[in-house]
């Protein structure tokens, strides 16, 4: 199957990064969100990034051109009807994702694969809802998007063989290395990352050390780009608290427990870099 369009649902800190990624690998990619408002945002975002790659030379002049021409953001769903390839980036609410995926499945044409960028909620789920699950399947792709070179293909029970190639070699075409994970919550990354991200903060809920010294620590320790309370703030508090959550429903293994400290800091807005305060504060 040939994919010329590109449809991302969201334009959030995940989908803006992929749509960006789609739109520089030369795919029409169209954009939706569910308000102009964090359309704009999300769109102010990926200019930024273009502007700085041109500033470095990543982009020349013309390339800088051709990348702006291939993406567009929209508000409306139906603009994604002939897309080839749609990848959901929304809000990691399965109720959400169940009153989105029939609404696609009817709008869109009958060969188009329909692909999740959940991190930790059952795709078979939400192929469930549709005519179509056998072109449904995870494409989980990790922040920030354009940089990261990692994506999780989640093949459920009922995606096919021919969904799985497309999408193997759409990751490929998008300069990403794709792993193949079956469908159980969390994948390969999340299902290792996230103890290790709320056991640093259990670790500062019992006073072990300070915040500093733990990111320290993992940094010079272990020669990780971020230590954990930085990439806590860089990922999203609330991204890791949804994907802490889903695992522990799934298997019940007290090492996913969400810590209390991270559940106060979201339920007081403390999102990390994207809501100004996490662990640090950027205001
Ligand atoms: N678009 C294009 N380029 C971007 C970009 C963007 N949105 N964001 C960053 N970059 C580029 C920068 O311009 C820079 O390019 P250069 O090397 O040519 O100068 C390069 O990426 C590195 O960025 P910086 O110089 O700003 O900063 P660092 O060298 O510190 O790298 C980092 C930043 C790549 C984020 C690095 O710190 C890192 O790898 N951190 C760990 C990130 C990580 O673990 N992500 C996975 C989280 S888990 C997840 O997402 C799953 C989810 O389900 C929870």
């Amino acid at each position: 199957m040939e994919i010329r369009k590109v449809g991302v649902i969201g334009c959030g800190l995940m989908g803006g990064g992929i749509a960006q990624t789609c739109a520089q690998s030369g795919y029409t990619t169209v954009v939706r969100e569910v308000n102009q408002e964090l359309l704009d945002k999300g769109l102010a975002r990926i200019e930024a990034a273009w502007q700085k790659m041109e500033s470095k030379g990543k982009l020349t002049a013309q390339q800088a051109v051709e990348t702006r021409e291939h993406l567009r953001g929209t508000i409306n769903l139906e603009d994604l009807a002939d897309c080839d390839i749609i990848i959901e980036a929304v809000i990691e609410n399965m109720e959400e994702k169940l009153r989105l995926y029939p609404a696609l499945d009817r709008l869109l044409k009958p060969e188009a694969l329909l692909l999740s960028n959940t991190s930790s909620l059952s795709v078979t789920q939400m192929g469930a809802v549709t005519k179509r699950s056998d072109k449904v399947a995870g494409l989980h792709f990790f922040n920030p998007a354009p940089v990261m070179q990692l994506v999780e293909i989640v093949r459920t029970i009922s995606t096919s063989d021919e969904t799985i190639e497309t999408v193997q070699q759409f990751a490929r075409s998008l300069g990403k290395t794709p792993v193949l994970a079956k469908d159980t919550a969390g994948f390969i990354v999340n299902f290792l990352l996230i103890p290790y991200l709320i056991s640093a903060v259990r670790m500062l809920e019992n006073g072990v050390a300070s915040r500093d010294d733990i990111d320290t620590a993992m940094k010079l320790g272990c020669g990780y780009p971020m230590g954990p309370f930085t990439l806590l703030d860089y990922v999203g508090l609330d991204t890791t608290l949804w994907a802490a959550e889903a695992i522990y429903d799934e298997y019940k293994d007290p090492l996913y427990a969400p810590p209390p400290l991270l559940r106060r800091m979201v339920q007081s807005g403390y999102y990390g870099k994207k809501s100004g305060k996490g662990f640090y504060d950027y205001q």
